[in-house]
């Protein structure tokens, strides 16, 4: 059965056939459809979708990652990411996530001795990062020392030579805990740590975070796991906010630093990245589990907002937040219950039985957990989106690595409807101002 849409335009009473193919059309087929503009005559332009926000656009193909919402599922390269979380560390989803399948033993073992020896950075970077303000948003440092990375590797603007591309992404994933750390060590007025290559990728950042005087810093293990899978649930997302950021300005053929450090500043925003931190400014809020049920009135009545609830995506479990439930569960092991944890156990109790919660399809998401957990290890709020910037990363290159291979992409550059004037007469300031 051929798949197709037939369009009439009752504009011109023509029928249009349009093909389907996987469940869309092709935007440019619709431009086909044309009418006489009625003041000219003229033919007008074609007929065009609007919509912002891309809320029922699809603006690539992609085999890196399959979400299906109403499910709960979430696979990378059709693994599903409860058995990544848990039998498989962030470098080797990383290698999967960038090259498609997973990595023999001798590809594994060459991957983890790349990017651990390309883990230190120039030290012209490290001395502009010391010229931060003393109180710079980490993330505004991170963005730009990404960005910067680009003058330190001009070879990195050519994109079409498969093995540069390659080493540039090595550089990507090896240096992106280097300058998260020492843009949170920047802020507390800590010296900066170099690399500790004997480490893990995981290992040597919380080493980069926290070392003091101590001649070898030995992370502890729970702790480092836990990261390591906080690390692996946010490696990527399909076409959320900062992968599309990537991709756009990737279309324009710059080189992957500048790609990545948009990423970047997409996932800076509070819409994408920060909402742990509004998850936590609300559990304070409530202060203690008598204040639940006045809370969920509130959220009933319209006047509260449930963070760390519902998703545009999932309706359903969120399976990256049951993950971290249990990693919390793991990391207040060594460092601690956070009380707060008691208040978002109960929350969860009652809004996932609560009629509002239940007929809206709304579950914990990603962020219900994660700021506990970052907060017990002494994160400053400030760093949650560092963090997941450092495990977004192989995800924004393996989107990265899709559109610049793909041919059918091309620069991006949306249609607008024009709302403004036409044709007026300039008249010069001395006329304007007589
Ligand atoms: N608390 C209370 N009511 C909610 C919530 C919530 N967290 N989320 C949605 N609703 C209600 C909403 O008021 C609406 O009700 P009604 O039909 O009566 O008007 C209904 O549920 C549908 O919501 P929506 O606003 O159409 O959903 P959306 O897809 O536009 O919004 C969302 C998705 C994530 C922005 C929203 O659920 C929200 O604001 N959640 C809280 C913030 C949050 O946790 N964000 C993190 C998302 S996960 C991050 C990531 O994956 O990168």
């Amino acid at each position: 059965m051929t798949e197709s849409l037939t369009v009439r335009d009752n504009r011109t009473g023509v029928e249009y056939d349009i093909p389907i193919t996987d469940g869309t059309i092709r935007a440019a087929d619709l431009g086909k459809i044309k009418a006489a503009d009625p003041a000219t005559q003229e033919d007008g332009p074609g007929l065009a979708v609007y919509d912002p926000g891309f809320v029922n656009t699809a603006s690539c193909r992609s085999s890196v990652t399959y979400i299906d919402g109403d499910k709960g599922v979430l696979e990378y390269r059709g693994y599903p990411i409860e058995q990544l979380a848990e039998k498989s560390s962030f470098l080797e989803v990383s290698y999967l996530l960038v090259h498609g399948e997973l990595p023999t033993k001798e590809q594994y073992d060459a991957w983890v001795h790349e990017i651990t020896y390309h883990t230190f950075v120039h030290e012209n970077i490290k001395e502009f990062m010391e010229g931060f303000r003393y109180d710079a948003h980490p993330m505004g440092m991170l963005m730009a020392s990404v960005g910067a990375m680009s003058t330190f590797y001009p070879d990195a603007a050519n994109i079409s030579d498969p093995e540069n591309r390659r080493l540039q992404i090595i550089r990507l994933i090896a240096k992106m805990p280097t300058l998260g750390a020492w843009a949170f060590r920047h802020a507390q007025g800590k010296p900066y740590v170099y690399p500790d290559n004997d480490l893990s990728y995981t290992g040597n950042f919380l080493s980069m975070l926290f070392k003091m005087s101590e001649s070898k810093y030995a992370p502890d293990e729970r702790i480092e796991k836990a990261l390591d899978t906080l690390f692996i649930l946010h490696a990527d997302h399909e076409q959320n906010a900062s992968a599309n950021a990537v991709r756009s300005v990737g279309s324009t053929q710059v080189d992957p630093y500048s790609s990545v450090s948009a990423g970047v500043g997409a996932l800076f925003g509070p819409l994408h990245g920060g909402a742990n931190e509004a998850v936590l400014r609300m559990l304070r809020r409530i202060g203690k589990v008598e204040n639940i049920p006045a809370f969920i009135a509130g959220v009933k009545d319209g006047n509260e907002r449930l963070m760390g609830f519902g998703h545009r995506v999932y309706k359903n479990y969120d399976p990256r937040a049951k993950i971290i439930k249990q990693q919390a569960l793991n990391v207040f092991e060594v460092t601690g219950t956070n009380p707060l944890l008691e208040i978002a156990m109960e929350l969860e109790k009652i809004a996932l039985e609560d009629e509002y919660f239940v007929s809206r399809k709304l579950y914990p998401n990603v962020d219900f957990y994660s700021g506990l957990i970052y907060e017990a290890l002494e994160f400053p709020p400030e760093m949650f989106t560092v963090l997941f910037a450092i495990g977004r990363t192989p995800g924004w290159l393996s989107q990265w690595l899709e559109l610049v291979q793909d041919k059918e992409q091309k620069i991006a550059r949306p249609k607008q409807i024009y709302t403004g004037e036409r044709g007026l007469d300039f008249v010069p300031r001395d006329v304007r101002w007589a």
